[in-house]
């Protein structure tokens, strides 16, 4: 991924860890342990993203993928519940913390059915000119989350599953809708619309917050597309030849935040050449140090920032 793909794919699941937090946590020595739960559950989804992407290329969107995808979504993080690529194998239940299962709003099948809801559901994902396409999409996401054949994560493998799924059909050509963050900010319609489609056979509701969401994602994140593009060449114009500084520059749009250490890596040049290009950029307007100190000085790109949060 490139550019303000990349960028804003950090959007997808960054709420509970925050963008920043993410973003400086990447940019640092790629030590692959994020000691920090919440980053390390963003990573995974991006992880779990590109690995479904790349697999997307030769396989189709399958069971056989899913559980893949879920290999890498549940990878490193602890807790009995994370059985990392593997169909459950006892009875589940779905509700706020600490309802049992005589509590829970909804209590999905026992695991005996698995097998055979789930072979339905593969038949149904490789439906063609049967639905519209988003209509298809948002039926799968609500069966997927009814059948809940994981014990934890079907959620953001559910929400994973509905990029998957429009890239597959060719509806989308980069993974760059999120309907993440639309449903993060309706969680309690989104989980009651769920339930309306068992309990009332509400298919109506669903299948237009579904529409909704995919529409107002799919206009924020043209906007902030074209955004990041502009300001991409505003900036390059005012570096004209230095290629150093451009180079760093397209950097700052996989990551905002940028350090001389960083600098060093990402151009393979020494610390002064490195440093050189950091100060070129401030100076430019393009980077400010926002640490204060004198050492270990941290720089971010705010315009670039500002788009993206
Ligand atoms: N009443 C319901 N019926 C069906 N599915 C539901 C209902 N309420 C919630 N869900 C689904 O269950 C998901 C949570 O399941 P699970 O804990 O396995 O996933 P997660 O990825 O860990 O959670 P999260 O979605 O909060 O990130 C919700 O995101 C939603 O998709
Ligand atoms: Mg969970």
């Amino acid at each position: 991924m490139c550019d303000a793909k990349r960028v804003l794919s950090f959007r997808i699941e960054g709420t509970r860890a925050s963008l920043s937090d993410l973003l400086i946590n990447e940019m640092e020595e790629p030590k692959q342990t994020a000691e920090d739960q919440d980053v390390q559950e963003v990573r995974n989804y991006v992880a779990a993203m590109e690995h479904g992407l790349t697999r997307l290329r030769t396989l189709p969107l399958s069971l056989r993928l899913v559980r893949e995808i879920h290999g890498r979504l549940m990878k490193r993080v602890r807790g009995d519940r994370a059985t990392p690529g593997e169909f459950r194998r006892s009875q589940n239940w779905i509700g706020p913390s600490g309802s049992t299962i005589e509590t829970a709003p909804y209590v999905p099948p026992p695991q005996e059915y698995l097998d055979d809801l789930l072979g339905d559901w593969e038949q149904f994902l490789h439906k063609r000119n049967t639905f519209p396409d988003l209509i298809q999409c948002a039926i799968i996401h609500e069966q997927f989350e009814a059948i809940h054949p994981f014990l934890d994560g079907n959620g953001r493998l559910g929400r994973l599953l509905i990029t998957l799924f429009l890239i597959e059909r060719g509806r989308l050509a980069q993974p760059l809708l999120y309907l993440s963050a639309y449903i993060e900010a309706h969680r309690q319609d989104y989980y009651d619309l769920l339930q309306r489609v068992r309990t009332h056979g509400d298919w109506k509701n669903w299948l237009q917050f579904f529409l909704t969401g995919v529409t107002e994602i799919a206009r924020e994140a043209v906007g902030q597309a074209d955004h990041l593009m502009g300001l991409r060449e505003k900036f390059r114009t005012r570096l004209q030849d230095k290629s150093k500084a451009l180079a760093l520059l397209d950097e700052l749009f996989l990551n905002p935040y940028m350090s001389v250490a960083k600098a060093e890596r990402v151009l393979k040049v020494s610390n002064p050449t490195a440093r050189q290009a950091v100060l070129l950029l401030q100076r430019k307007g393009m980077l400010e140090e926002i640490t204060g100190r004198t050492w270990g000085k941290l720089y971010l790109a705010k315009p670039i920032m500002d788009t993206i949060e």
